[in-house]
Protein backbone atom coordinates (compact mmCIF):
# COMPACT_ATOMS: atom_id res chain seq x y z
CA UNK A 1 0.00 0.00 0.00
CA UNK A 2 0.97 3.41 -0.75
CA UNK A 3 -0.64 6.73 0.63
CA UNK A 4 -0.10 9.75 -1.50
CA UNK A 5 0.30 13.28 -0.04
CA UNK A 6 -3.47 14.79 -1.26
CA UNK A 7 -3.76 18.25 -1.27
CA UNK A 8 -7.33 18.31 -2.96
CA UNK A 9 -9.58 21.06 -1.35
CA UNK A 10 -12.42 18.60 -0.90
CA UNK A 11 -13.31 15.38 -0.79
CA UNK A 12 -10.40 15.69 0.96
CA UNK A 13 -7.51 13.72 2.94
CA UNK A 14 -8.55 12.04 6.16
CA UNK A 15 -6.62 11.08 8.98
CA UNK A 16 -5.11 7.40 8.31
CA UNK A 17 -5.78 6.10 11.89
CA UNK A 18 -9.76 6.99 11.05
CA UNK A 19 -9.47 5.02 7.72
CA UNK A 20 -7.67 2.25 9.25
CA UNK A 21 -10.70 1.89 12.29
CA UNK A 22 -13.03 2.11 9.68
CA UNK A 23 -11.15 -1.10 7.81
CA UNK A 24 -10.99 -2.47 11.23
CA UNK A 25 -14.97 -2.15 11.78
CA UNK A 26 -15.92 -2.51 8.31
CA UNK A 27 -17.01 -6.57 8.85
CA UNK A 28 -18.51 -6.57 12.21
CA UNK A 29 -18.85 -3.60 14.00
CA UNK A 30 -18.43 -3.82 17.88
CA UNK A 31 -19.69 -7.41 17.86
CA UNK A 32 -23.13 -6.14 16.08
CA UNK A 33 -22.35 -9.04 13.25
CA UNK A 34 -23.02 -6.29 10.44
CA UNK A 35 -21.13 -3.30 9.01
CA UNK A 36 -22.56 0.42 10.08
CA UNK A 37 -23.97 0.37 6.12
CA UNK A 38 -26.03 -2.13 7.11
CA UNK A 39 -27.50 -1.01 10.41
CA UNK A 40 -31.03 0.30 10.69
CA UNK A 41 -30.78 3.83 11.54
CA UNK A 42 -33.57 3.40 14.44
CA UNK A 43 -31.36 0.55 15.98
CA UNK A 44 -29.78 1.35 19.33
CA UNK A 45 -25.74 1.08 18.08
CA UNK A 46 -26.80 3.50 15.51
CA UNK A 47 -28.13 5.49 18.03
CA UNK A 48 -25.20 5.67 20.19
CA UNK A 49 -23.11 6.07 17.16
CA UNK A 50 -25.21 9.43 16.33
CA UNK A 51 -25.31 10.71 19.79
CA UNK A 52 -21.86 10.51 20.73
CA UNK A 53 -20.59 12.14 17.35
CA UNK A 54 -23.14 15.09 18.09
CA UNK A 55 -21.51 14.74 21.76
CA UNK A 56 -18.12 14.82 20.63
CA UNK A 57 -18.65 17.90 18.56
CA UNK A 58 -20.25 20.10 21.14
CA UNK A 59 -17.21 19.13 23.22
CA UNK A 60 -14.99 20.14 20.69
CA UNK A 61 -16.75 23.47 19.44
CA UNK A 62 -18.05 23.85 23.12
CA UNK A 63 -21.38 24.65 21.50
CA UNK A 64 -23.24 26.33 24.44
CA UNK A 65 -26.89 24.72 25.61
CA UNK A 66 -29.22 26.99 23.55
CA UNK A 67 -27.97 25.99 20.04
CA UNK A 68 -28.85 22.61 18.21
CA UNK A 69 -26.03 20.37 16.14
CA UNK A 70 -27.95 18.86 12.86
CA UNK A 71 -26.60 16.43 10.70
CA UNK A 72 -28.16 17.19 7.52
CA UNK A 73 -28.05 16.24 3.48
CA UNK A 74 -27.69 17.90 0.36
CA UNK A 75 -24.21 19.82 1.02
CA UNK A 76 -23.69 23.18 0.89
CA UNK A 77 -25.80 24.36 -2.04
CA UNK A 78 -28.76 23.33 0.27
CA UNK A 79 -28.01 25.38 2.87
CA UNK A 80 -27.64 28.54 0.05
CA UNK A 81 -31.47 27.84 0.00
CA UNK A 82 -32.35 26.84 3.56
CA UNK A 83 -30.63 29.65 5.17
CA UNK A 84 -33.34 32.47 3.61
CA UNK A 85 -36.22 30.14 3.55
CA UNK A 86 -35.57 29.71 7.44
CA UNK A 87 -34.47 32.92 8.44
CA UNK A 88 -36.28 35.86 5.67
CA UNK A 89 -38.73 36.51 7.93
CA UNK A 90 -38.75 40.26 7.00
CA UNK A 91 -37.74 39.19 2.99
CA UNK A 92 -34.36 41.28 3.70
CA UNK A 93 -30.47 39.91 4.27
CA UNK A 94 -27.27 40.97 3.20
CA UNK A 95 -24.11 39.24 2.30
CA UNK A 96 -20.60 39.92 2.26
CA UNK A 97 -19.04 38.50 -1.07
CA UNK A 98 -15.83 37.17 -0.96
CA UNK A 99 -15.80 34.56 -3.17
CA UNK A 100 -17.54 32.41 -5.58
CA UNK A 101 -19.66 30.08 -2.45
CA UNK A 102 -20.73 33.60 -0.54
CA UNK A 103 -21.29 34.90 -4.54
CA UNK A 104 -23.70 31.39 -4.83
CA UNK A 105 -25.05 32.06 -1.77
CA UNK A 106 -26.51 35.63 -1.75
CA UNK A 107 -27.67 34.47 -5.91
CA UNK A 108 -29.87 31.56 -4.42
CA UNK A 109 -31.20 33.86 -1.32
CA UNK A 110 -32.01 36.72 -4.58
CA UNK A 111 -34.96 33.76 -5.28
CA UNK A 112 -36.50 34.46 -1.61
CA UNK A 113 -35.82 38.12 -0.97
CA UNK A 114 -34.11 40.94 -1.13
CA UNK A 115 -30.35 40.52 -0.79
CA UNK A 116 -27.98 43.52 -0.35
CA UNK A 117 -24.21 42.99 -1.06
CA UNK A 118 -22.77 45.58 1.87
CA UNK A 119 -19.25 44.60 0.90
CA UNK A 120 -17.31 42.31 -1.92
CA UNK A 121 -13.85 41.83 -2.74
CA UNK A 122 -14.65 40.65 -6.15
CA UNK A 123 -13.01 43.95 -7.47
CA UNK A 124 -9.40 42.23 -7.00
CA UNK A 125 -10.55 38.64 -8.02
CA UNK A 126 -11.65 38.08 -4.24
CA UNK A 127 -7.39 38.50 -2.91
CA UNK A 128 -8.77 40.19 0.01
CA UNK A 129 -11.08 41.13 2.72
CA UNK A 130 -12.73 43.77 3.02
CA UNK A 131 -13.27 46.45 6.06
CA UNK A 132 -15.68 44.73 7.72
CA UNK A 133 -16.02 46.87 10.39
CA UNK A 134 -18.64 49.23 9.92
CA UNK A 135 -20.99 48.12 7.39
CA UNK A 136 -24.16 49.80 5.81
CA UNK A 137 -26.37 46.82 7.61
CA UNK A 138 -30.03 46.94 6.90
CA UNK A 139 -32.33 47.80 9.31
CA UNK A 140 -34.44 45.06 7.83
CA UNK A 141 -32.09 42.74 7.96
CA UNK A 142 -32.98 39.01 8.69
CA UNK A 143 -29.81 38.58 9.35
CA UNK A 144 -25.70 39.27 7.61
CA UNK A 145 -24.34 36.57 5.82
CA UNK A 146 -20.08 35.64 5.40
CA UNK A 147 -18.74 32.79 3.86
CA UNK A 148 -15.62 32.25 6.49
CA UNK A 149 -13.24 30.60 4.68
CA UNK A 150 -12.98 31.38 0.71
CA UNK A 151 -12.06 27.56 -0.18
CA UNK A 152 -10.96 28.67 -3.62
CA UNK A 153 -9.39 32.17 -3.36
CA UNK A 154 -7.69 31.09 0.06
CA UNK A 155 -8.92 33.90 2.58
CA UNK A 156 -10.00 34.14 5.86
CA UNK A 157 -12.20 36.56 7.89
CA UNK A 158 -10.64 36.73 10.83
CA UNK A 159 -12.09 39.65 12.47
CA UNK A 160 -16.19 39.01 12.10
CA UNK A 161 -18.46 41.15 10.70
CA UNK A 162 -20.08 44.15 12.71
CA UNK A 163 -23.83 43.06 12.48
CA UNK A 164 -24.89 45.78 14.10
CA UNK A 165 -27.45 43.62 16.53
CA UNK A 166 -28.07 41.44 13.12
CA UNK A 167 -28.10 37.52 13.75
CA UNK A 168 -24.97 36.36 11.62
CA UNK A 169 -24.73 33.15 9.47
CA UNK A 170 -21.49 31.88 8.76
CA UNK A 171 -20.44 28.97 5.78
CA UNK A 172 -17.35 27.70 7.87
CA UNK A 173 -17.03 23.94 5.68
CA UNK A 174 -13.44 24.69 4.84
CA UNK A 175 -12.42 25.68 7.85
CA UNK A 176 -14.62 23.28 10.53
CA UNK A 177 -12.88 22.04 13.47
CA UNK A 178 -9.60 23.87 12.05
CA UNK A 179 -9.38 25.80 15.11
CA UNK A 180 -11.34 26.81 18.36
CA UNK A 181 -14.82 29.56 17.56
CA UNK A 182 -16.89 31.11 19.59
CA UNK A 183 -20.21 29.77 18.63
CA UNK A 184 -22.37 32.53 20.99
CA UNK A 185 -21.02 35.19 18.30
CA UNK A 186 -23.09 33.52 15.30
CA UNK A 187 -26.79 32.87 14.84
CA UNK A 188 -26.22 29.86 12.92
CA UNK A 189 -22.36 28.34 11.44
CA UNK A 190 -22.30 25.67 9.09
CA UNK A 191 -20.91 23.47 6.90
CA UNK A 192 -20.22 20.45 4.28
CA UNK A 193 -17.95 17.90 6.34
CA UNK A 194 -16.36 17.08 2.73
CA UNK A 195 -13.03 19.22 3.78
CA UNK A 196 -11.77 18.73 7.37
CA UNK A 197 -14.87 16.65 8.93
CA UNK A 198 -15.55 13.62 7.06
CA UNK A 199 -16.71 11.90 4.14
CA UNK A 200 -19.00 14.35 1.55
CA UNK A 201 -23.06 13.84 2.07
CA UNK A 202 -23.34 15.04 5.51
CA UNK A 203 -23.57 18.83 6.27
CA UNK A 204 -23.37 19.95 10.17
CA UNK A 205 -25.53 22.85 11.07
CA UNK A 206 -25.00 24.77 14.43
CA UNK A 207 -27.94 26.87 14.70
CA UNK A 208 -29.72 28.80 18.08
CA UNK A 209 -32.50 27.56 19.01
CA UNK A 210 -34.86 31.11 19.13
CA UNK A 211 -34.19 30.66 15.38
CA UNK A 212 -35.42 27.58 14.43
CA UNK A 213 -39.24 28.48 14.03
CA UNK A 214 -42.31 27.58 12.39
CA UNK A 215 -42.56 29.89 10.58
CA UNK A 216 -40.45 30.12 7.44
CA UNK A 217 -40.91 31.22 4.14
CA UNK A 218 -44.36 29.47 2.20
CA UNK A 219 -43.91 26.70 0.43
CA UNK A 220 -40.67 25.85 2.37
CA UNK A 221 -40.25 21.49 2.05
CA UNK A 222 -40.50 19.70 5.56
CA UNK A 223 -37.12 19.02 4.74
CA UNK A 224 -35.68 22.27 4.48
CA UNK A 225 -36.90 23.03 7.76
CA UNK A 226 -34.51 23.20 10.41
CA UNK A 227 -37.23 22.67 12.92
CA UNK A 228 -38.31 19.35 10.94
CA UNK A 229 -34.46 17.91 11.96
CA UNK A 230 -34.26 19.84 15.72
CA UNK A 231 -37.29 18.40 16.64
CA UNK A 232 -36.15 14.43 15.57
CA UNK A 233 -32.91 14.33 16.50
CA UNK A 234 -31.56 14.19 12.77
CA UNK A 235 -33.27 11.21 12.48
CA UNK A 236 -36.62 12.74 10.39
CA UNK A 237 -35.40 10.64 7.69
CA UNK A 238 -33.01 8.13 6.99
CA UNK A 239 -29.64 10.07 7.75
CA UNK A 240 -26.00 9.11 5.44
CA UNK A 241 -25.86 6.67 8.85
CA UNK A 242 -22.02 5.85 7.52
CA UNK A 243 -20.76 9.24 7.02
CA UNK A 244 -21.63 10.32 10.20
CA UNK A 245 -20.44 7.13 12.07
CA UNK A 246 -16.56 8.46 9.99
CA UNK A 247 -17.39 11.79 11.24
CA UNK A 248 -17.33 10.75 14.73
CA UNK A 249 -14.23 8.74 14.65
CA UNK A 250 -12.64 12.21 13.02
CA UNK A 251 -14.25 13.90 16.36
CA UNK A 252 -12.73 11.15 17.98
CA UNK A 253 -9.27 11.69 16.88
CA UNK A 254 -9.69 15.31 17.21
CA UNK A 255 -9.84 14.84 20.54
CA UNK A 256 -6.87 12.62 21.13
CA UNK A 257 -5.16 15.20 19.05
CA UNK A 258 -5.50 17.38 22.13
CA UNK A 259 -8.18 19.55 20.53
CA UNK A 260 -9.20 22.91 18.20
CA UNK A 261 -6.16 24.85 20.19
CA UNK A 262 -4.35 22.13 19.47
CA UNK A 263 -5.35 21.87 15.47
CA UNK A 264 -4.85 25.56 15.40
CA UNK A 265 -1.41 25.59 16.12
CA UNK A 266 -0.36 23.10 14.16
CA UNK A 267 -2.47 23.92 11.46
CA UNK A 268 -0.47 27.63 11.89
CA UNK A 269 2.56 25.87 11.51
CA UNK A 270 2.08 24.31 8.66
CA UNK A 271 0.66 26.72 6.65
CA UNK A 272 3.87 28.94 8.38
CA UNK A 273 5.87 26.56 6.37
CA UNK A 274 4.45 26.95 3.16
CA UNK A 275 3.62 30.51 3.09
CA UNK A 276 7.19 31.28 4.37
CA UNK A 277 8.51 29.71 1.26
CA UNK A 278 6.25 31.34 -1.00
CA UNK A 279 7.06 34.04 0.24
CA UNK A 280 11.01 33.52 -0.21
CA UNK A 281 10.78 31.91 -3.42
CA UNK A 282 11.55 33.81 -7.26
CA UNK A 283 9.43 31.89 -8.58
CA UNK A 284 5.89 30.98 -7.05
CA UNK A 285 4.26 33.44 -5.58
CA UNK A 286 1.21 33.52 -3.21
CA UNK A 287 -2.23 35.33 -5.04
CA UNK A 288 -3.60 36.51 -1.43
CA UNK A 289 -3.42 39.61 1.01
CA UNK A 290 -0.83 38.06 3.45
CA UNK A 291 -3.30 39.65 6.46
CA UNK A 292 -5.74 37.67 5.44
CA UNK A 293 -4.04 34.37 4.28
CA UNK A 294 -6.30 31.34 4.93
CA UNK A 295 -4.42 28.50 6.87
CA UNK A 296 -6.11 25.99 5.46
CA UNK A 297 -6.41 26.38 1.77
CA UNK A 298 -2.88 28.17 0.34
CA UNK A 299 -3.60 29.38 -3.40
CA UNK A 300 -0.17 30.22 -5.34
CA UNK A 301 0.98 30.72 -8.95
CA UNK A 302 3.93 31.07 -11.23
CA UNK A 303 2.96 34.01 -13.03
CA UNK A 304 3.54 31.15 -16.56
CA UNK A 305 1.35 28.96 -17.02
CA UNK A 306 2.79 26.34 -18.85
CA UNK A 307 5.28 26.25 -16.11
CA UNK A 308 2.28 25.90 -13.61
CA UNK A 309 1.21 22.89 -15.59
CA UNK A 310 4.63 21.42 -15.42
CA UNK A 311 4.67 21.95 -11.95
CA UNK A 312 1.60 20.42 -11.31
CA UNK A 313 2.41 17.43 -13.60
CA UNK A 314 5.92 16.65 -11.88
CA UNK A 315 4.44 16.71 -8.37
CA UNK A 316 1.36 14.58 -9.42
CA UNK A 317 3.99 12.04 -10.55
CA UNK A 318 6.03 12.24 -7.07
CA UNK A 319 3.03 11.53 -5.07
CA UNK A 320 1.93 15.59 -4.43
CA UNK A 321 -1.64 14.78 -5.98
CA UNK A 322 -4.70 17.41 -6.44
CA UNK A 323 -2.38 20.59 -6.36
CA UNK A 324 -4.42 22.24 -9.43
CA UNK A 325 -6.44 25.45 -8.73
CA UNK A 326 -9.71 25.45 -9.06
CA UNK A 327 -10.98 26.10 -12.50
CA UNK A 328 -11.76 29.35 -12.30
CA UNK A 329 -8.45 30.89 -11.35
CA UNK A 330 -5.55 28.48 -12.82
CA UNK A 331 -2.48 28.26 -11.13
CA UNK A 332 -2.10 25.78 -8.03
CA UNK A 333 -3.81 25.44 -4.48
CA UNK A 334 -2.69 23.29 -1.65
CA UNK A 335 -5.09 22.14 0.67
CA UNK A 336 -3.64 21.96 3.89
CA UNK A 337 -6.56 20.42 6.27
CA UNK A 338 -6.52 18.97 9.54
CA UNK A 339 -5.63 15.62 8.50
CA UNK A 340 -2.23 16.78 6.59
CA UNK A 341 0.46 15.81 8.00
CA UNK A 342 3.88 18.59 8.53
CA UNK A 343 5.60 15.99 6.72
CA UNK A 344 3.67 16.49 3.88
CA UNK A 345 3.84 20.04 3.43
CA UNK A 346 7.25 20.14 4.48
CA UNK A 347 8.27 17.42 1.56
CA UNK A 348 5.92 19.61 -0.63
CA UNK A 349 8.44 22.89 0.05
CA UNK A 350 10.85 20.72 -0.67
CA UNK A 351 9.59 19.62 -3.86
CA UNK A 352 8.82 23.10 -4.72
CA UNK A 353 12.58 24.36 -3.96
CA UNK A 354 14.03 21.50 -6.21
CA UNK A 355 11.60 22.50 -8.76
CA UNK A 356 12.72 25.83 -8.57
CA UNK A 357 16.28 25.25 -9.19
CA UNK A 358 15.66 23.14 -11.90
CA UNK A 359 13.68 25.36 -13.82
CA UNK A 360 15.38 28.61 -13.82
C1 LIG B 1 -16.88 27.25 1.42
C2 LIG B 1 -17.77 26.36 0.61
N1 LIG B 1 -19.10 26.50 0.72
C3 LIG B 1 -19.94 25.73 0.00
C4 LIG B 1 -19.48 24.78 -0.87
C5 LIG B 1 -20.46 23.94 -1.66
O1 LIG B 1 -20.65 22.74 -1.04
P1 LIG B 1 -21.40 21.50 -1.73
O2 LIG B 1 -20.59 21.05 -2.88
O3 LIG B 1 -21.46 20.51 -0.59
O4 LIG B 1 -22.76 21.97 -2.12
C6 LIG B 1 -18.11 24.56 -0.98
C7 LIG B 1 -17.62 23.49 -1.88
O5 LIG B 1 -16.48 23.30 -2.18
C8 LIG B 1 -17.22 25.40 -0.24
O6 LIG B 1 -15.90 25.27 -0.36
Amino acid sequence: MSRVYNFSAGPAVLPEEVLKTCAAEMLDYHGSGMSVMEMSHRSKEYENILDTAEADFRELLSVPDNYKVLFLQGGGNTQFAMVPMNLMKNKVADYIVTGQWAKKAAREAEMYGKVNIVASSQDKTFSYIPDLSNLDIDDDADYVYICQNNTIYGTTIKELPNTKGKTLVSDVSSMFLSEPMDVSKYGVLWGGVQKNVGPAGVTIVVIREDLITEDVLPGTPTMLRYKTHADNKSLYNTPPCYNIYVCGLVFKWLKEMGGLSVMKERNEEKAKILYDFLDGSQMFKGTVVPKDRSLMNVPFITGNEELDKKFIAEASAAGFKNLKGHRTVGGMRASIYNAMPKEGVVKLVEFMDNFEKNNK
